[in-house]
């Protein structure tokens, strides 16, 4: 069986929560996409975790998989694997061959260009891992994969062509004067950044580590025959539906496909094999984002976040967007920056649910909302006087959409954990009334309903594996 758990939002859905819930039943946990921009706490044995690159189920002593579709980082993955290990951890990870590998230069790359952007405010808000660079040599067919690392030979030739191409976009492109300055804004050493020695060296000795180690795998093959020997498979998005490079809104999205067909082209086992599993969309009950790009729900906005904020916003609007920024957390893990919130936004929902196939939803943050008088859901938008029930392709119409928006009456805030434990038909009236037309409108179960942070306050109606 495989199982595969998508983001059907803007990210920062609790899609970590999702798969440590199911993952307990799974044998293998894989990544697809991305790198290490996806950052996730997972609390096992009383004890906290922050992973961005390994997946989760390697403190659940799972196999874990990073597929070819993914870009890693090997100063990243090996950071992470050897905290890990003095915490008493020992994790099994595999590297797909196939998959790409990001280099130094690439963060500086991601960081000027986000700057050199943010001039005219065009910039993505990336993470800054280097992400965007990384897929762009690899479509441009001058990346550096995985399997490279181990050939000595071809590491040198590879490196000896893409470093000084990516030299001169930073020094002419961009005016960075690498001799002269140490280390980049994010702490980048710029020198060896750009040196082919010095890649070649530290890059070398990933390679031979990641060899050493047992954990490169020609990934397709090695699902292919886990599955045929019985065993149980879960995908783990990263991101979301709408940081998807071709179903998001684009340009403000990240470099990959956290779509499901991203589970089958990053892995290397078919559509077939990937759709004949279930599916499954992980929705906020509400909306939030970071960094720009449109939000027609958006409640009240945030400086240097929302386009065109003027601090205008009436004041009920900003006082609902506070109870659930507060309420959710909604803040940056890492900068603390407050996140934009809004409703839930179904013309978003059905677009991803169309994209990805979804089998069965899980509903997060149901507790989040409790305690409004009123929740709202935008059931379609209204473009040029017409009625649409799903997003257009262009940000520029995007931005133009109202929200037409149906209303519930709100529920109360109530013991979450009992209603864990008891059940769904223990969730209040309201909240039942709202999950159902969410369901009824996407045409798909709810799976599961997130009551708060913790695994266990789930309230689980299927169980996928
Ligand atoms: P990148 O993936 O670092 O290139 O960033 C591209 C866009 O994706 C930016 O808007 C990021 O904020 C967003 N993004 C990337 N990873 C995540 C995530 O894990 N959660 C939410 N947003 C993300």
């Amino acid at each position: 069986m495989i199982v595969t758990i998508v983001g059907a939002q803007l990210g920062d859905e609790g899609k970590g929560g999702i798969v440590d819930l199911y993952g307990e039943a799974a044998d293998i946990v894989v990544r697809y996409q991305g790198g290490d921009n996806a950052g996730h706490t997972v609390v096992h044995g009383g004890e906290e975790y922050k992973l961005s690159l390994v997946p989760s189920g390697a403190i659940r002593g799972k196999t874990n998989v990073l597929g070819n579709g993914c870009v890693v980082n090997p100063r990243t993955l090996f950071d992470e694997l050897d905290a890990l290990c003095e915490r008493g951890v020992d994790p099994d990870v595999r590297v797909a061959r196939r998959a790409h590998v990001i280099l130094p230069y690439h963060r500086v790359l991601d960081g000027i260009e986000e700057t050199v952007k943010s001039e005219d405010d065009q910039e993505v808000g990336t993470t800054g891992r280097g992400i965007g660079p990384t897929y762009e040599d690899k479509a441009g067919r001058r990346g550096l994969r995985i399997g490279d690392l181990v050939d000595p030979e071809v590491l040198r030739e590879r490196l000896e062509y893409v470093v000084p191409l990516n030299r001169a976009l930073a020094e002419d492109v961009f005016g960075i004067a690498i001799e002269d300055a140490d280390v980049d804004a994010t702490g980048v050493d710029l020198e060896t950044a750009f040196d082919v020695d010095a890649l070649f060296e530290e890059y070398r000795e990933y390679g031979r580590r990641l060899d050493e180690e047992g954990m490169l795998v020609d990934a397709g093959a090695f699902l292919a025959d886990r599955l045929d020997d019985g065993e149980q498979i879960m995908f783990e998005g990263a991101q979301g539906t709408i940081l998807d490079i071709d179903h998001g809104n684009y340009p403000y999205v990240t470099s990959s496909n956290p779509t499901a067909g991203g589970a089958a082209v990053g892995s290397g086992l078919s559509p077939g094999v990937v759709g004949g599993g279930e599916v499954i969309g992980v929705v906020k009950a509400y909306l939030s984002r970071v960094g720009s790009g449109p939000m027609p729900t958006e409640l009240a906005g945030v400086e240097d976040d929302t386009p065109g904020y003027d601090g205008a916003a009436d004041e009920r609007a900003e006082e609902l967007a506070t109870y659930i920024r507060e309420e959710g957390g909604e803040y940056g893990t890492v900068t603390g920056r407050p996140r934009r919130v809004g409703w839930l936004d179904l013309p978003m929902l059905r677009h991803a649910t169309r994209t990805s196939g979804f089998t069965g939803l899980a509903a997060n943050h149901v507790d989040t909302l409790a305690g409004l008088d009123e929740v709202k859901v935008a059931r379609a938008y209204r473009l040029d006087g017409e009625e649409l029930r799903t997003i257009p392709a262009t940000v520029e119409r995007w931005a133009e959409c109202e929200p037409i928006y149906r209303s519930f009456d709100g529920w109360p805030d109530v013991d979450w954990d009992y209603v864990a434990e008891a059940g769904y038909d223990k969730l209040p009236e309201n909240a039942q009334e709202y999950l159902e037309y969410v369901s009824s409108e996407l045409e798909t179960p709810i799976y599961v309903v997130g009551v708060g942070p913790g695994r266990e306050q789930s309230v689980v109606l299927e169980h996928p594996f």
